[in-house]
């Protein structure tokens, strides 16, 4: 199979990038850091580097162009790369903001509206929203949290109206994962899980037929224990959550 994935130089990306290499695939990884795609590259031989930006839409034409110029085919689109910035809303720029935006939401719309019109039928796509997606909202993350909100509604939305379509749209709410992502890095916490351990179930979950994939016992509880309390209290427990990596 052939799968393209954004975000694979590190994190969930990186581990997942392998584990399908692992089983074969050919894989089409995007990334801005050209040294740790070349490292892939080096390690894989049905690994394809892709050294994009992809905030910026032209960047996925150019994606699909280079994919298209190779003569293949993609089996699994995996929507991955995603950032955020912790702080009060006002205080992070307004730049720094828009970015968010582009990449969570415009870009990762931008490549599944090409992808489907590229495939028109039988294809697959791999959505990384984040438990956050069911939470209320995330104060001193704000936009980040709306960004996965969005993720899942469209997820949902789409995986629905592609089914006679033959597409397989899963969705994936993972929790706090040791990575680079902002506050993660430094958190120390019984609950945060492994980035490889993530990507396995991603991909397990994926061929088992789930549309809904929420990584560990912990984050399944997180979701359901969201679904149960008040509002309010909700929304002060993410407060000092996000407080504490502020
Ligand atoms: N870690 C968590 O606790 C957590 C929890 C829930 C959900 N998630 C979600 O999981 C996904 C992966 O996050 P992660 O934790 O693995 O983060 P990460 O370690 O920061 O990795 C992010 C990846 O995305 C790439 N990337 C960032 N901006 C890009 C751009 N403009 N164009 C192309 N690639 C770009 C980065 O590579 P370059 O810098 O080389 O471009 C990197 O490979 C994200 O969607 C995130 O929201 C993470």
């Amino acid at each position: 199979m052939n799968i393209l994935i954004t975000g694979v130089t590190k994190g969930i990306g990186y581990f997942l990038a392998k584990e399908f290499l692992k089983r074969g695939d050919k894989v089409f990884g995007v990334g801005r850091t050209f040294e740790s795609l070349k490292e892939i590259e080096k390690e894989y031989k049905n690994f394809i580097p892709l050294n994009y930006d992809v905030s910026n839409i032209e960047n996925i034409d150019k994606i699909f162009k280079e994919i298209e110029s190779e003569n293949e085919n993609i089996d699994i689109l995996i929507n991955n790369a995603g950032i955020g910035f912790l702080g009060e809303f006002e205080k992070i720029s307004w730049e720094d903001n828009k970015k968010i935006i582009d990449l969570n939401i415009n870009s990762l719309v931008y490549l599944t509206h090409r992808y489907i019109n590229d495939k028109k039928i039988k294809g697959g796509i791999i959505n990384i929203s984040s438990t956050g997606a069911f939470q209320v909202g995330g104060p001193y993350f704000s936009i980040y949290y709306a960004s996965k909100s969005f993720v899942s509604s469209f997820t949902n939305g789409l995986s629905e109206e592609l089914r006679e379509k033959k597409f397989r749209v899963m969705g994936v709410y993972p929790g706090p994962t040791k990575t680079n992502f902002v506050g993660m890095k430094e958190s120390e916490n019984f609950y945060i899980m492994d980035a490889k351990d993530v990507a396995i179930i991603i991909v397990k979950d994926y061929f088992k037929g789930k549309e809904v994939c929420i990584p560990g016992i912990f984050n399944k509880f997180l979701v359901c224990f969201g679904k149960i309390i008040p509002r309010s209290l909700e929304l002060k427990i993410l407060k000092k959550i996000q407080l504490k990596k502020l």
